[in-house]
């Protein structure tokens, strides 16, 4: 976890590192935890599968290409860590989302808040947060998620939807 830049008071990047121990509570109870059966294990595998699909997203329309345009993310590496959101998502299709998986994508994460949220404190400006804000908007609607459109929660009250309609709702 990254407590020394001060960037988890940016509110999209707070909202990332939730996401991670979200995602880090729910891939340590598929990788070990004690199932009933295999239905209950898999809705949970699906669960988590599509909650970091949704995360990913967010990453890969906000932060890395925002990060990339600020020139401190080459886009080689921004293809590695896209390659792994697609390696964790095949392993919990078929199933094989283990120890290892669980500690390789704790590896991704701590990548993510160690280096690339630090390098965004330092070179993201208002533009950057708003469209950041924005592309994890878009990312709420795209997968039916719940969110809030005040300005507390970083998002304009009034915004335009992708359907083309404007509206605070
Ligand atoms: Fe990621
Ligand atoms: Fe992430």
């Amino acid at each position: 976890m990254c407590d020394h830049c001060g960037c988890r008071a940016f509110g999209p990047i707070a909202e990332l590192t939730a996401d991670h121990e979200h995602i880090l509570e729910l891939a340590w109870e598929v990788a070990e935890g004690e199932w009933p059966d295999e239905a209950t294990h898999q809705a949970a595998r699906d669960q988590l599968n599509r909650f970091l699909d949704f995360h990913a997203v967010k990453e890969e329309i906000g932060l890395y290409p925002l990060l990339i345009s600020t020139g401190d993310l080459e886009v080689e590496r921004c293809e590695g860590l896209e390659a792994e959101h697609r390696e964790v998502h095949d392993l919990l299709e078929r199933a094989a989302f283990d120890r290892r998986s669980y500690f390789a994508l704790a590896a991704h994460i701590e990548e993510e808040e160690m280096e690339l949220f630090s390098a965004s404190r330092f070179a993201f400006d208002d533009e950057e947060w708003e469209q950041m804000d924005q592309a994890h908007h878009a990312a709420a609607h795209q997968f039916g998620m719940p969110h809030g459109h005040d300005e507390d929660a970083g998002v304009p009250a009034r915004h335009r939807h992708d359907d083309g309609r404007v509206g605070s709702r």
